[in-house]
């Protein structure tokens, strides 16, 4: 804790200091980017929220016909001002605003996780059937799993918030994945960020096995969930 607050004291210190050098005209150009980037950052929290909504009243329709959630949780969140600018430079975009918003679709992001496959696409279908929105990109890496063993549906979508003066159009991230994806996800999240690591060849393989378990418990469960459905309805 104590780390991190000298760190970031140490950067503010250092933001003031080039404030405080720069020109009268430098400083207001630094404030109005300040109150276009929060503004935006703001506009993402709307579009999430129209999104979270969407997916909680598909849940609650869903579960009131079939005595279940499809959806187990939901986790969102907008992109940190660090990891935006990272991304911006690793992509060689200049750092505007206006890039921001036109170059990534991921500053705004919904995590869905769903008990059942057949859930996943269920819900993915329903929301792009509506509407007010449009699917712009769909990534389907659980009938195409990545190499590394990742699954998950993506959804790069495209939402109109209403403010005070406008309507816009802002895009959101939405992936879905199954609970057991989303334990191996974040295992798998982990060794990302674990550098000169001993055996790294070994876990990848490790965790590239486990995928494709993980995956065939997924698809039995959904099996075994159809054929208590059809049990039911006969
Ligand atoms: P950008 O990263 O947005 O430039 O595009 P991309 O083409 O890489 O997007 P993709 O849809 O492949 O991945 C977007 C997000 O999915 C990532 O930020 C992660 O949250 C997740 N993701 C993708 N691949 C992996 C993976 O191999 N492991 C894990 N744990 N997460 C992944
Ligand atoms: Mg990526």
């Amino acid at each position: 804790m104590k780390e991190k607050s000298e760190l970031t004291g140490t950067r503010v210190d250092r933001g003031i200091k080039l404030l405080r050098e720069m020109s009268e005209e430098g400083k207001a150009e630094i404030l109005l980017g300040v109150e276009a980037f929060v503004t935006l950052l703001m506009q993402y929290r709307c579009a999430i929220r129209e999104m979270e909504t969407k997916l909680n009243v598909l849940n609650e329709e869903f579960s009131l016909r079939h005595e279940r959630n499809p959806i187990d949780s939901i986790e969102s969140r907008v992109k940190d001002p660090s990891s935006i600018i990272e991304k911006m430079n690793r992509k060689g975009h200049e750092l505007t605003v206006e890039n921001i918003e036109a170059k990534l679709n991921d500053v705004a992001g919904i995590r869905v996780i769903c008990s059942f496959v057949g859930d996943i696409y269920y819900l993915a279908s329903m929301l792009s059937a509506q509407d007010d929105l449009e699917v712009l990109k769909v990534k389907d890496y659980i009938k195409h799993p990545k190499k590394n063993g990742y699954r998950s549906l993506h959804l790069i979508i495209q939402i109109p918030i209403f403010l005070s003066d406008q309507k816009k159009y802002m895009r959101v991230e939405v992936q879905f994945r199954t609970i057991a994806m989303d334990f191996w996800a974040s295992l798998d999240h982990k060794l990302k960020y674990k550098k000169n690591i001993k055996n790294a060849d070994l876990i990848v393989e490790e965790l590239r096995k486990c995928a494709d378990i993980i995956s065939t418990v997924d698809n039995r469960m959904q099996e075994i969930r159809d054929m208590i459905e059809k049990g039911e309805s006969e």
